[in-house]
């Protein structure tokens, strides 16, 4: 069974590589890559895989899956500047390929030797994109 959780952060990225030229970036990143950045409003889904408890009929409860993602997530990652207020995002292009990742990788840890396992993380950076991710667990 497959269960998923919704959350939603705000954030702002600039896509760009100092390593290349102004015009390079402008190329590849288009609007994307000015340095100052710009914000969406990000909203996360993340889905676990479990059998529902026999005697609690859950495959998790929510209230610990929802402080999970709050403190692993939206906290370090609302209303901020990715690419100067939250690691990696100073060495990592916060592509939304790359932000998916992150997520997974800081969420993974927390499903390690438990009844139900991280099945996919999906990020949605606006109504027309999203991105899904099924990592390795931790
Ligand atoms: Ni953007």
């Amino acid at each position: 069974m497959l269960i998923t959780r919704r959350a939603e952060f705000s954030a702002s990225h600039a896509c760009y590589r100092s390593d290349w030229s102004e015009e390079r970036n402008q190329q590849v990143y288009g609007a994307s890559a000015n340095p100052r950045g710009h914000g969406h409003n990000y909203v996360l889904e993340v889905t676990l895989e479990g059998e529902p408890d026999e005697v609690t009929g859950m495959v998790m409860d929510l209230k610990d899956l929802k402080q999970i993602l709050e403190t692993e997530v939206v906290q370090p990652f609302d209303h901020r500047f990715l690419n100067h207020e939250v690691p990696p995002f100073d060495r990592v292009i916060p592509t939304p390929e790359n932000i998916t990742i992150e997520i997974w990788k800081r969420l993974a840890p927390h499903f390690s030797g438990t009844g139900h396992k991280l099945h996919q993380v999906r990020l949605w950076e606006t109504e027309d994109l999203y991105v899904d991710y099924r990592g390795e667990p931790a």
